[in-house]
């Protein structure tokens, strides 16, 4: 007889933490008796005639630690959701989920687990809207998505941030610089705000609150008044100062990235300081290498859950992390929903209780 199969693949940008969602869904499958189709490149892999690997406990043995997916991902193709700085809607060319309904079908899988953030969510919902069903597994080292309390990557990348930060410091200390380390996290300071937090930051900058240069520059030439030694300064790709626009650099193909803030906060604090200053951008660094234990455990929570929602037929539902329990939400609710960092919330306080000025 013929095993029951399911799909599932991962799309956008990588993070640590995806290989333990495919072994964990992987696990959770073959113990109800079903194969899983991994499709290969994101969406791309369901395109005709499919890109894919079949997916056992022996393919997936030894892939936890390993950062990325073994999948491949892009946040490129013909399933794009989402386009420009501001996210707006791209509608999916028709033929183009007709092509994947018929891969899905020649394949014989009944329901597609995606893994994936508010862009490749959104394809996701319009893959359901159009009868194919599936499953979302929230996924970014962000931390935006309001829908979850928690997405996997996250505290891996967290980790990163905080050790370039002890990395950091010893050598600023040494030359008593101003370092300034522009990270990731897009219009959230998520990554900013914790990792600033965990590496002992002493100036953290968000988009959330937007900053002052003289409020910066009073802070730094405040710590070399009490004889500081160094400045570690965080500061978001998102970051902003109050009379001024977000950095960032259009790609030729008419995309925009992020980027930039750390050198115009690094050459503000140098023409205006007697201090020299550095600047380190992280950039991927906070996307590769091993997942931490925890992103390990959300991911192997999130990918058994997904398989346990197949199960029970919930389609058009994502996975959720809810008071450290995982549970399940509409992925329509769950789209075009992002948490920022509240400027006046818990975290935000307690950064400043230990003296971390955010140039406000
Ligand atoms: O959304 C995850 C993220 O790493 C952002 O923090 C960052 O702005 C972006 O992706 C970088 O994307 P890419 O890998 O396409 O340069």
């Amino acid at each position: 007889m013929e095993r029951r199969r399911i799909g599932i693949l991962n799309s956008g940008g990588d993070c640590p933490g995806l290989n333990a969602v495919l072994r964990g869904s992987v696990r959770a499958a073959q113990k109800l008796g079903w194969e899983v189709v991994g499709f290969k490149d994101g969406f791309e892999g369901l395109l005709p005639p499919g890109r894919f690997m079949m997916l056992d406990r022996h393919k997936t043995a030894g892939i936890m630690p390993l950062g990325g997916t073994i999948l491949g991902t892009t946040n490129k193709g013909h399933f794009v959701a989402k386009v420009g700085a501001h996210g707006t809607k791209a509608v999916i060319a028709e033929e183009i989920i007709e092509q994947a309904r018929a891969v899905l079908k020649g394949l014989r899988v009944e329901g597609l687990i995606i893994i994936g953030g508010d862009g490749s969510l959104s394809t996701a919902l319009q893959l359901q809207e159009a009868g194919i069903p599936t499953v979302g597994v929230p996924k970014t080292i962000d931390n935006d998505l309001e829908a979850t309390a928690m997405t996997f990557g996250f505290d891996s990348a967290v980790a990163c941030v905080a050790d370039a930060l002890d990395r950091l410091h010893t050598t600023a200390t040494s030359h008593r610089r101003v370092m300034v380390i522009e990270v990731m996290g897009r219009h959230a300071g998520w990554i900013a705000l914790y990792g600033g937090l965990a590496g002992g930051a002493d100036i953290i900058l968000l988009p959330e609150i937007p900053f002052d240069y003289d409020k910066v520059i009073d802070a730094v030439n405040k710590r070399t008044e009490d004889g500081c030694l160094s400045t570690m300064i965080v500061v978001a790709e998102g970051a902003r100062p109050k009379d001024g626009a977000i950095r960032t650099r259009a790609t030729a193909a008419g995309e925009y990235r992020l980027g930039g803030i750390a050198e115009s906060v690094a050459s503000e604090i140098a023409g205006r300081t007697d201090r020299e200053t550095r600047v380190c951008v992280l950039g991927h660094l906070q996307r590769g290498g091993a997942p931490t234990t925890l992103d390990r455990i959300l991911g192997t929570r999130f990918g058994i859950h997904a398989v346990e929602m197949i199960a029970a037929g919930q389609y058009g539902y994502m996975v959720s992390y809810q008071n450290y329990l995982v549970t399940e939400v509409p992925i329509a609710d769950a789209v075009n929903r992002l948490r920022l960092v509240n400027p006046q919330g818990q975290m935000v306080m307690a950064a400043r209780a230990v003296e971390v000025e955010f140039g406000d």
